[in-house]
């Protein structure tokens, strides 16, 4: 069997309840064919307020599904944050965290990060940890410090069980949205140079950054990327699928 490829789509702050009824209503005859493919997950990331119709239409295709982000604490006086204990009775099984956008426009630290993922963990989700580094910080030579720091932060101090769980995405912020996509190589550099520092051989890897149909083969290939993390290719189900056909063809 070919290796089992990851498709998870973020889409951020987009997709309102009533959208995200209708992009289920396209999904669903869209995504049959590749049901029962045992080489293939798919995953979708909505905003909190679209997470109902995305349960319901996830439960119903097969899909993994989850949120964006989640709050450390169980509850309390934290106004405008959303807690894990909320999320279950979605039956998320997943949730994103560390996306590079919440690290720079919401400046979550590296610290908040590590709590995030420590307590999701424990409530038996599945985090999806983003890392990866700036332009600014590639050009300086700074690319590995700098994802030393952030994989570590999170991940120093957890069992060789909970570092295996986590799905973990390189996700380059200069290759985010910009349609500027980091080559094969540079991408495999980072994810087989994670594999390595996160010291579990079979942990789950994805790239994120502008991936889509026309570069999903090329980066998709390599030996050790797992599977994509995509943001705008995922807001349409053909564009989304298309990156699993593109790398199948
Ligand atoms: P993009 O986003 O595919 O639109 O570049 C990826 C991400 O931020 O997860």
């Amino acid at each position: 069997m070919s290796k089992k490829i990851y498709l998870y789509g973020n889409w951020k702050m987009n997709n309102t309840y009533s959208e995200t009824e209708k992009f289920f209503v396209d999904f669903a005859p869209a995504y049959a064919p590749f049901k029962d493919a045992d080489d293939l997950e798919v995953g979708i990331f909505a905003p909190f307020t679209s997470l109902w119709p995305l349960s319901q239409g996830a439960k119903k295709c097969g899909i993994v599904f989850g949120a964006q982000n989640v709050y450390y604490e169980p509850k309390g006086a934290f106004t405008g944050e959303i807690s894990i204990p909320m999320l279950k009775e979605y039956d998320v099984t997943h949730i994103i965290l560390g996306h590079s956008e919440r690290r720079h426009i919401f400046l979550e630290s590296d610290e908040v990060i590590a709590k995030k993922t420590k307590a999701v963990l424990d409530a038996g989700i599945i985090p999806v940890l983003c890392y990866g580094e700036t332009l600014e910080e590639r050009e300086s030579g700074n690319t590995f410090t700098v994802m030393e720091r952030q994989l570590r932060s999170a991940i120093d101090g957890l069992t060789d069980a909970e570092k295996a769980k986590i799905i973990y995405a390189y996700e380059p912020v200069w290759a985010i949205g910009t349609g500027k996509t980091a080559t094969p190589d540079q991408a495999e550099e980072v994810c087989a140079w994670s594999r390595k520092l996160i010291g579990q051989p079979k942990a789950v890897i994805l790239y994120g950054g502008s991936v889509k149909g026309s570069n999903a083969k090329e980066l998709l290939s390599m030996a050790d990327i797992d599977g994509a993390l995509v943001g705008g290719a995922s807001l349409k189900p053909a564009s989304f699928l298309e990156i699993y056909t593109a790398y199948k063809a």
